[in-house]
């Protein structure tokens, strides 16, 4: 009885490793749907304004948007199930998007979890701390000047006026 019983807790315990790491990257347009308008305190609407919605574009601009070196910074989840080269919905994760600070979203994305933030967190939201931006604003960015974090959260804020 005693082996069926640690049998059991060894299989909970594995199917819960596979499953912490299964969240995926949904993309952008997904969050879009429950986070714009005014009603929602324009939290799409502020990140698109953001340079963060342009990076992208600014590898393009340079020539340098198939060059590895640079896209890890300036997309999604980049050969980490995000982003991929050459995949047919790479589009949908390019520039740093929502889930490149507030990780992938597959799994904490409904409503009945996204209310639940306690829940959320579990189910893979992050709440970025400095240690998060710093995974990219760091000496390894051809153009890093520094980085200080108090300013450049004011830049990118979308706290919901309530
Ligand atoms: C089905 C609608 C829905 C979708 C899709 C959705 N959200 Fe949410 N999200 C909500 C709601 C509603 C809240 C507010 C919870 C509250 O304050 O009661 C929320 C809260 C949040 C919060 C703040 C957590 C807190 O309570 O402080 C973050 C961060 C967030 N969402 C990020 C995302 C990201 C990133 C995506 C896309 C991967 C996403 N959401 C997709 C509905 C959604
Ligand atoms: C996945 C990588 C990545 C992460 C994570 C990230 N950033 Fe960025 N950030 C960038 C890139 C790339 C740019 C430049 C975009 C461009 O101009 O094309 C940028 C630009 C910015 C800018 C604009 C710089 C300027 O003066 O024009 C601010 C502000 C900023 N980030 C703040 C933050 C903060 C705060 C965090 C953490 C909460 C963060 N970023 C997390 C990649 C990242
Ligand atoms: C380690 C992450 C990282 C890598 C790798 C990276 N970038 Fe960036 N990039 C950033 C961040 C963060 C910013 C925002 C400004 C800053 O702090 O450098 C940025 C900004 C830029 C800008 C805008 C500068 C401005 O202020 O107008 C250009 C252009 C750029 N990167 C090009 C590149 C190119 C080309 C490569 C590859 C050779 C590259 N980046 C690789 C993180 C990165
Ligand atoms: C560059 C990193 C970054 C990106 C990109 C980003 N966020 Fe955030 N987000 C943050 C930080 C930092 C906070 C504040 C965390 C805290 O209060 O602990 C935050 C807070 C939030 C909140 C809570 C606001 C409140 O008033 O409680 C929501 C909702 C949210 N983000 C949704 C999104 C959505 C949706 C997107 C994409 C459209 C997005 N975020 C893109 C870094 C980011």
């Amino acid at each position: 009885m005693k082996k069926v019983i640690l049998l059991a807790v060894c299989m909970i315990v594995a199917f819960s490793l596979v499953y912490a790491g299964s969240f995926q990257y949904v993309g952008v347009n997904k969050c879009k749907m429950c986070h714009k308008g005014e009603k929602k305190g324009m939290v799409f609407e502020k990140w698109e304004k953001s340079s963060h919605a342009k990076a992208f574009e600014t590898l393009k601009s340079k020539g340098e948007d198939k060059n590895p070196k640079c896209l890890e910074c300036h997309v999604t989840g980049f050969n980490a199930g995000g982003y991929k080269e050459g995949e047919a919905n790479a589009l949908d994760f390019v520039n740093v998007q929502c889930e490149a600070c507030h990780g992938p979203g597959s799994e904490y994305k409904n409503m009945s979890v996204m209310k639940d933030k306690k829940l959320a967190i579990e189910k893979g939201l992050v709440m970025p701390t400095e240690a998060v931006c710093k995974k990219c604003h760091n000496e390894k960015s051809p153009t890093f000047k520094g980085f200080n974090f108090k300013e450049c959260s004011a830049k990118i804020d979308h706290t919901i006026k309530k």
